[in-house]
C-alpha cells in the first residue's frame, strides 16, 4: 500500500472511530528539535542511562544527575510544539480523539491544546523531595538547593528506570486503550516496558506512524514517516 493509501485509510478509520486514542514518544518532539533517546542522534547514543536516569544514579552520583535533568530542563524553554503537536489539540477540541497517553515530559501536549494528557513517564517541569516527597520550585532544582522541609535531594517528577509508573495515568491509559476503536502510536521504539504493552491490549484498530518501523504490536496499518508531516497529510484531508 503508498502512503497516500495509508494516509486515506487513516482517516476512514478516525471517521468511524467513536474512541481513539493516541500513544507518543520522544519521536513526537524530534521536529521540536528536542532529541530522542534510542535514534543515532539520540540522548542513550551519548550518554549511558544507567548513570543519569535511574534512581541508583539519583542517590550516589548527584552531581551528574543534576546536570543532566537541569540541561534538559533549561534546553526546553528554546523549544516549542510544532504543528503537529497543535493538530492534536484541535483533534480533541473536535472530539476525533479522546485522550493522549504519552512518554515525553516535555509537556507540548498540553501546550498544543490538548487537555486530557496522560503523562505515563512523569514531567520534567515540575520538581519534588526524593525523601519527602514535598514539592519544590524548579529554581531551587537548579540552583542546587536541598529540600527546606528534610534537607533531601531535589529530582524532577519524572519516572526514573526502575521507577513506578504513576498509577492513575496509567490505569486510565490501560481502559481507555482497551475500549478503544482506534490507537494511533506515534514517534516512539516501543523499547520500554510496560508502555511498549498498551498496544496490544486494544481490540481496536492499531496504527503505527514512526521513523523507523518495528512491528512490535502486529500493526494494523503502519506508516513510516516524521510525526509532524504525517499528521498534516492525514489533517488535510480528514
Ligand atoms: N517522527 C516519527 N518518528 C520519529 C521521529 C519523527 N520526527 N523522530 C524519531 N522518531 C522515532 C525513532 O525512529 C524511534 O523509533 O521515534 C522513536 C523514538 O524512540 P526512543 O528514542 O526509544 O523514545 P521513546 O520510545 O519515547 O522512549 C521511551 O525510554 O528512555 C526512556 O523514559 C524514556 O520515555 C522514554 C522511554
Amino acid at each position: 500500500m503508498n502512503q497516500q493509501d495509508q494516509i486515506l485509510q487513516l482517516v476512514n478509520w478516525l471517521k468511524s472511530s467513536t474512541s481513539t486514542i493516541v500513544l507518543t514518544g520522544a519521536g513526537m518532539s524530534t521536529e521540536s528539535g528536542i532529541p530522542d533517546f534510542r535514534s543515532q542522534s539520540g540522548w542513550w547514543n551519548k550518554i549511558d542511562p544507567r548513570t543519569v536516569a535511574t534512581v541508583e544514579a539519583l542517590e550516589n552520583h548527584y552531581a551528574l544527575f543534576h546536570d543532566f535533568y537541569s540541561y534538559r530542563i533549561q534546553s526546553l524553554e528554546k523549544y516549542t510544539p510544532h504543528e503537529g503537536h497543535y493538530i492534536l489539540g484541535q483533534w480533541e477540541n473536535k472530539g476525533v480523539l479522546d485522550c493522549v497517553a504519552t512518554q515525553n515530559v516535555d509537556g507540548f501536549h498540553q501546550l498544543a491544546g490538548n487537555r486530557k494528557v496522560n503523562e505515563l513517564h512523569g514531567t520534567i517541569k515540575t520538581i519534588r523531595c526524593h525523601s519527602c516527597n514535598q514539592p519544590a520550585t524548579l529554581s531551587e532544582f537548579l540552583n542546587k538547593e536541598v529540600c527546606k522541609h528534610c534537607s533531601g535531594k531535589l529530582r524532577p517528577n519524572v519516572v526514573l528506570f526502575g521507577e513506578t509508573l504513576p498509577e492513575h495515568s496509567w490505569m486510565d491509559s490501560l481502559n481507555r486503550i482497551r475500549r478503544a476503536d482506534l490507537v494511533i502510536v506515534i514517534g516512539t521504539s516501543l523499547e520500554i516496558y510496560p508502555v511498549s504493552q498498551l498496544p496490544v491490549m486494544t481490540e481496536g484498530k492499531k496504527v503505527y506512524v514512526n521513523l523507523d518501523i518495528h512491528d512490535h504490536a502486529r500493526f494494523d496499518l503502519m506508516i513510516k514517516g516524521k510525526a509532524k508531516e504525517i499528521l498534516k497529510l492525514v489533517n488535510n484531508i480528514l
